[in-house]
């Protein structure tokens, strides 16, 4: 079932960091179900090609870049290798991250420095590379943030917490800088997605049937609604908006880290 014309993003080319695996490969399918043609990156070539044979059992066009997105130039080697290849690049998507539960009174100084620099200089490393092409198309950039981790005091996340909320204020920058260029800049902040590598660190054992139990809506997401959000802000239904966070996170947010303490027994 879908909401969106099959042909909504015909033609079109969209980058997605993370796109190997979870949230982002489904967000790459869900591009490709409707129409484009979806470079994903990441580290792993193996979870790179897993993803792009879905992508061409549906039909479409896949290409897989490893590289790490803490590697600024291989970003713009990416983004070069795209728009040699397919001639554009209309939509990027920053899904890659890390994360893992850790106090902060014993979290090293290279595992805070970590997860910043995937997430939230990851991020800006792909908005960087990708600004010229997609300044060319007017295109879009839909970065990943998280709820509630993003917006309020969270435990055992103040690395991760820190990144999105990085990120939530880059969003708004760049879209200040960049949209009279033509570039809008949104981000999706889902909440708890089943099923996904996030919660299976963030939600272990027992943690899981808890965290579902406290959700306002009762149950975590799925990784196709948050990718109808994305595909929703980068289609031209959202062309006056930019610099704001689409929360899709089933009224978790709502209740600020309670999900999570209840879970987690804190
Ligand atoms: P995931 O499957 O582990 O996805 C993360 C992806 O990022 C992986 O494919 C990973 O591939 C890639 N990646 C990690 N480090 C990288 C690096 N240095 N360079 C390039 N790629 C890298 O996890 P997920 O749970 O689906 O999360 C996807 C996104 O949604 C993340 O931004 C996460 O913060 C966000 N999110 C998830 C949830 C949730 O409930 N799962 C909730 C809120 C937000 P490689 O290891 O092969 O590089
Ligand atoms: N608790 C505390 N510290 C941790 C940790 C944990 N669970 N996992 C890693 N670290 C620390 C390491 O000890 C290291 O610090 P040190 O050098 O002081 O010992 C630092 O983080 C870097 O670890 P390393 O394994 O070298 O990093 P990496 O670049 O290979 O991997 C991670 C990055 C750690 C984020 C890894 O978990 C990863 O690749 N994650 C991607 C998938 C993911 O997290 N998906 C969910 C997205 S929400």
């Amino acid at each position: 079932m879908t909401l969106f014309d099959r042909a909504l993003f015909a033609d079109r080319v969209c980058l997605v960091t993370g796109g190997g695996s979870g949230i982002g490969a489904e967000i790459a399918l869900q591009f490709a179900r409707h129409g484009a043609r979806v470079a994903v990156l990441g580290r792993s070539a193996a979870k790179l090609d897993t993803t792009v044979r879905a992508l061409e059992a549906e039909g479409a066009q896949g290409l897989a870049l490893a590289a790490d997105v803490r590697d600024a130039h291989a970003l713009e080697a990416a983004v070069a290798h795209i728009t040699q290849h397919w001639g554009r690049l209309d939509v990027l998507v920053n899904a890659a991250a890390g994360n893992f539960l850790s106090p902060a009174a014993t979290l090293s100084a290279n595992g805070f420095r970590t997860v910043i620099d995937i997430d939230l200089c990851g991020t800006f490393n792909a908005c960087r590379a990708a600004y010229a092409a997609l300044a060319a198309r007017r295109g879009v950039i839909v970065n990943i943030t998280a709820s509630p981790q993003g917006f309020v005091a969270m435990p055992l996340q103040c690395h991760a917490g820190a990144a999105k909320a990085g990120i939530e204020k880059l969003t708004r920058d760049l879209a200040l800088e960049w949209g009279p260029a033509g570039v809008r800049v949104v981000a999706v902040a889902p909440g708890p997605i089943a099923n996904t590598e996030g919660m299976s660190r963030l939600a272990p054992g027992d943690a899981a049937e808890t965290m579902q139990q406290k959700m306002p809506l009762g149950r975590w997401g799925r990784s196709d609604e948050v990718a109808s959000a994305v595909m929703y802000l980068a289609s031209p239904a959202a062309g006056f908006i930019t610099g704001t966070t689409l929360t899709v996170d089933g009224g978790a947010g709502l209740l600020g880290a309670g999900c999570f303490l209840a879970a987690l027994n804190l």
